[in-house]
């Protein structure tokens, strides 16, 4: 059983045994060490349903806590909480068993759930830029944080490879193709989209081809085709080197774009006006939402087909859905896309629900997120205000890094340099990103990302490496040592390093990374509080030796909890 399940277990046997069989008994970390590791706040509610004196009712249940050998002591303070040490011997013997764990203590779940990730899921025919930094990377923690608790993830990149640009593009391809340039090799993808669209504006004729072309492709015209997979072959091989380069998990065999649902689309529409949820609104087909009135408190029109019978967005969505849950047999299925999406994905589950392709027994969650804001406060753009690509964001900051790592350590030859600058340049990137609650926008910002101090990847890193170097000093010792925790700082750590799966539970219910994050800054923060108070290697044999287990223990929670956030470590930095 699980340290912070036991303790809930135990007290609320304590308050059994003194009348109070079903009453809540509100366990919290303690705020302040002083007085304990934890608190109860459960006693004044219970007190006053059944007309007791607080306090006298706190003297009851604290003596009944002081006879449990799981805790050193108890203590009524203030009005009626009880503040709640545990007994360093028994602290000691859980840190002992994480250790002793490969997954550091954290039991795999007994209700494994298919739990279907959409992310990333960039539009194609554009190289991938900022704006898809944070789905790809709260959706890949996301994905890594479910299979380290046991569930079993599907990642979908749900890629925009369908639509009426694809029309222009293929169209613009196909003219340069006859021009004598069949080896075109869209190196360039951003300009050529640019030239495309340019030709689109001003050339009537070829607007018009354009808009034939994209009937072509809707009609399977296998030549149109030939040429529109060539544009996402090469947009997919774009995407894949970003992803590479951010070590996401992501792979090719991750994409099911929007083009994987067009021979479902017409059947989805037709079921939803055969089940009467969706009608004919002057030739377009609609859903009306009673739930979501507009302004002028009207229903709000979701459209699932366009006059000209052509399907949106919403339609390729609505049959992903029903893919998610019928052929991957998703239970929870996650959306991590941009916040500006929230009314799409609650208009879509509702409709989803009704036409019974959303079971009660599956979830469907919107992971949203905000923008990435410049030092300006306006979303971030080059100072010529046009968007950043992803692949030169992330090579400036390994730039920025490697220069930082040579400046702070001259003996570095460049190999190393190289590597460490990769390490601490992609970190840096990420985790200021899913440092911060993911719902509200955040500032980027070079500086603070790339310092040394303060909830930052190279803080963070640094402290790893800090421990390896521990570990480099320390040559022989017994590493199956009994852990003693003597010293207030051993046993705030240990508390703390114990929690490391109660973290990860709460990121697999709320899907915010950030408690990982700040959990791991908390740990790096005592453990250097710890290294500072507490002498490692000089401590006499038993107690350094407790101690270096005590630093393994961090070291370990360091490495596996940044490899959740998608996070490298280091030896040396
Ligand atoms: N391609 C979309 C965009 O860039 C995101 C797709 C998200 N996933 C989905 N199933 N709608 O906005």
């Amino acid at each position: 059983m699980k340290l912070h399940q036991l303790i809930a277990t135990e007290v609320e046997q304590a308050f059994a045994a003194n009348g109070l069989e079903n009453s809540p008994i509100i366990l919290q970390t303690a705020k302040n060490h002083q007085f304990g590791d934890y608190q109860i706040n459960g006693v004044m509610g219970a007190a006053k349903k059944n007309q007791q004196n607080p306090r006298e009712l706190a003297e009851k249940i604290t003596a009944s806590l002081q006879k449990n050998s799981l805790f050193a002591s108890a203590e009524v303070a203030g009005p009626g909480f009880i503040n709640l040490r545990l007994h360093p011997e028994k602290l000691a013997q859980f840190a002992q068993m994480a250790l002793q764990d490969e997954f550091l203590g954290v039991t795999k779940t007994c209700l494994p759930e298919t739990v279907v990730i959409d992310y990333s899921s960039p539009n194609l025919a554009k190289e991938m830029h900022v704006g898809h930094l944070r789905s790809s990377i709260i959706g890949d923690c996301l994905n890594r944080v479910f299979s380290y608790l046991g569930h079993h993830v599907i990642a979908q990149n749900h890629v925009g490879d369908w639509g009426t640009q694809f029309g222009m593009l293929v169209a613009y391809l196909f003219e340069q193709n006859q021009n004598g340039r069949a080896d075109l090799e869209l190196a360039d993808l951003e300009q050529f989209y640019r030239d495309a669209k340019k030709r689109f504006d001003e050339d009537e004729q070829f607007a018009n081809t354009a808009r034939e072309y994209v009937v072509k492709l809707q009609s399977g015209d296998p030549a149109v085709l030939k040429l529109w997979q060539q544009f996402v072959t090469t947009s997919l091989q774009h995407a894949q080197l970003v992803y590479n380069l951010l070590g996401l998990k992501l792979t090719d065999a991750d994409v099911t774009g929007e083009s994987f649902y067009n021979d479902q689309l017409q059947s989805t529409v037709d079921e939803l006006i055969a089940k009467g949820i969706a009608v004919d609104s002057n030739g377009a087909k609609v859903v009306f939402l009673e739930e979501f009135k507009n302004q002028d408190n009207e229903p709000a029109a979701f459209v699932i087909q366009k006059k000209d019978g052509g399907f949106l967005y919403a339609s390729t969505d609505l049959a992903c859905i029903r893919y998610r849950v019928d052929t991957l047999h998703g239970n929870r299925l996650l959306y991590v896309v941009d916040a500006r999406q929230s009314l799409h994905f609650a208009e879509l589950f509702t409709i989803a629900r009704q036409a019974g392709w959303l079971p009660e027994n599956v979830q469907a969650e919107h992971i949203a997120f905000g923008t990435m804001m410049g030092k300006d406060g306006k979303p971030f753009k080059t100072r010529s205000g046009e968007t950043i690509k992803l692949m030169d964001l992330l090579n400036e900051s390994i730039a920025r890094a490697k220069t930082l790592v040579a400046s702070k350590n001259p003996d570095l030859n460049e190999e190393e340099i190289n590597h460490i600058g990769h390490v601490v340049g992609i970190g840096a990137v990420k985790y200021a990103d899913l440092s911060k609650n993911r719902t509200s926008d955040y500032i980027f910002d070079w500086d603070s990302m790339l310092s040394f101090e303060g909830n930052t990847a190279p803080y963070l890193q640094y402290a790893y490496t800090r421990v390896q170097s521990v570990f480099r000093k320390a040559s022989n010792w017994d590493r199956n040592a009994v852990i003693h925790l003597q010293e207030p700082f051993e046993h705030q750590l240990a508390l703390e390093l114990l929690r490391f799966e109660d973290v990860l539970n709460s990121i697999a219910d709320t899907g915010y990374p950030h408690y990982l994050a700040n959990y791991l800054y908390q740990i790096a923060s005592l453990f250097s509080r710890f290294y500072e108070a507490c002498p490692i290697l000089k401590a006499d044999e038993n107690l350094r030796s407790s101690r270096l287990q005590l630093t393994r223990l961090t070291g370990q929670t360091l490495k596996h909890g940044l490899d959740l956030l998608g996070i490298n470590t280091l030896e040396v930095m």
